[in-house]
């Protein structure tokens, strides 16, 4: 019947409590491989220079840079010494079209300095010279809170050029180009490292940044002693190093390790699985997905999970239960087979709970697909098993990260806040309570609190400006 064979479609998206568990132990590996490997590991884990989390006394004016989400972010952020949540916040938003992101390096830069331009001079701040933190959303290798070579695009992204270079040199010729204004360019951030620090200015027990967006990553805080890869670099110059970096681990919140010198890594989580290591749940709808992708056989995990993504496994099995004859009275439309119709936002109101079918219809139709009531009910239930999917696989990434943590204090119970962004988190209906619900099954021994990020992470690049600058003032 056409119920089996529904149902036998979706059922490789429906995961069992040993398979996540599995996911879990995959991750918690990749993360220990990933802490001790000098050379290239499925997971990165870069380190970010970023030594603690802020403490309130951070003060100033600084310009934030956020690219890399969907879209891209300029702020002016103003911090008050001493008066927490006390930051004062400007913003404009600017979309980078497509051909910008995969057309020359150049052209992707200069559009940036374009933007900053813009906003200098909508702010009439064209001549300050401000300090400036630059949120960059892709694996850098950083050797300092001031650079960082770009590995590799992951996304949307594809400009020439950029791979194997500092990008905060190519913002700075980028700059000079324009020859119109100059910033002080203080700091390079993942999205991951400025969400976990403009939470953690509101909640002292938030050591983990989580991006559930266009892309998927994670970062926390490390005891330096286990990352392996820079030992070498703090042995060699631990004085200095640690006079500039860590400021003073008195910033250190958490009981009983206040003195353990820790640092912010950058996992890169999506990277999981590029060995191979799920295939054992990866479908044939994910195989088509990362094929059609700009970065085929990478990011495997982000492709399981992330929002670019997850509309695309939709298009799939959409794609084959049409062909079966059992959607869309069996027409493969040109809409159905365009990449891309399916965005988040589609998504998150075809599964809201809110709305009648009759409403599912009308988002079909507005996406240019011609559905019955039956459709409808089918379409949904496809989002429903993929998003699910989606959401118990972070779920289980964030269950290996926090025993992770918990294990490092040699605690029996572990509280630790997330800081969230990401419009697949903010936005969907049930994505949330699913992350939530599976990390508190796969990690019982830790009590998890999800803390979405209110302004993004640009406030916590400005905060990473603050505490580099000052240690120079
Ligand atoms: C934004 C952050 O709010 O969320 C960005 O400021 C981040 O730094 C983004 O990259 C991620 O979400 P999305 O959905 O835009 O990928
Ligand atoms: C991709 C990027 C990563 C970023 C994430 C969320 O996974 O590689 O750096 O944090 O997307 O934006």
């Amino acid at each position: 019947s056409q119920r089996r064979q529904v149902d036998e479609t979706l059922a490789p998206f429906r995961l069992s409590q040993e398979q996540l568990q599995l996911v879990k132990t995959r991750m918690r590996a990749g993360l220990e491989a990933g802490l001790k490997s000098k050379g290239p590991s499925t997971i990165k884990m870069l380190p970010s220079f970023v030594y603690r989390t802020p403490d309130g006394t951070e003060k100033g004016k600084y310009l934030a840079l956020d690219l890399g989400g969907t879209n891209f972010r300029a702020l002016l952020v103003n911090f008050k010494k001493g008066l927490q949540h006390n930051a004062r916040l400007y913003h404009k938003i600017y979309t980078i079209p497509q051909e910008i992101m995969q057309g020359t390096g150049e052209e992707l830069f200069d559009h940036i300095a374009q933007c900053v331009s813009d906003f200098l001079d909508y702010m009439g701040m064209k001549n300050a010279r401000l300090p400036a933190g630059f949120t960059f959303s892709f694996p850098c290798e950083q050797t300092a809170i001031d650079t960082g070579t770009l590995v590799s695009w992951t996304k949307g992204y594809k400009a020439t050029d950029c791979e194997g270079h500092d990008v905060v040199s190519l913002l700075r010729e980028a700059i000079k180009r324009r020859n119109e204004f100059d910033l002080d360019i203080v700091a390079v951030v993942n999205d991951t490292v400025g969400t976990m620090m403009s939470c953690a200015y509101e909640d002292p027990q938030c050591e983990i940044g989580l991006i559930a967006g266009t892309g998927t990553n994670v970062c926390y805080m490390e005891e330096l002693k286990n990352i392996k890869k820079t030992e070498h670099k703090f042995g060699k110059t631990e004085k200095g190093e640690k006079e500039d970096m860590v400021e003073g681990t008195e910033g250190e919140k958490n009981e009983g390790d206040a003195e353990i010198p820790k640092m912010c890594i950058n996992t890169e989580w999506g990277g999981l699985g590029d060995d191979g290591s799920l295939d054992d749940i990866i479908t044939p709808y994910d195989v088509e997905v990362n094929q059609n992708s700009l970065n085929p056989g990478k990011q495997r995990f982000e492709k399981l999970t992330s929002g670019m993504y997850l509309g695309e496994v939709v298009r799939q099995v959409l794609l084959d239960l049409t062909r079966g004859g059992l959607l869309f009275r069996g027409h493969v439309t040109e809409t159905l087979k365009t990449p891309g119709i399916f965005q988040t936002k589609y998504l998150s109101q075809i599964e809201s709970d809110r709305l009648a079918l009759l409403q599912v219809r009308s988002i079909l139709q507005q996406l240019g697909l011609n559905s019955t009531c039956d459709d409808s009910i089918i379409v949904k239930e496809v989002c429903g098993a993929v998003s699910r999917r989606a959401a118990q696989l972070c779920g289980a990434g964030m269950a290996a990260v926090v025993e992770k943590i918990r294990e490092n204090r040699g605690l029996d119970h572990l509280n630790i806040t997330v800081g969230v962004d990401g419009a697949l988190y903010k936005l969907h209906p049930h994505f949330a309570g699913v992350l939530q619900e599976t990390a508190r099954i796969l990690a019982p021994q830790c009590n998890v609190t999800f803390l979405p990020s209110e302004e993004g992470s640009g406030k916590g690049a400005a905060l990473i400006t603050a505490v580099a600058r000052q240690k120079h003032d």
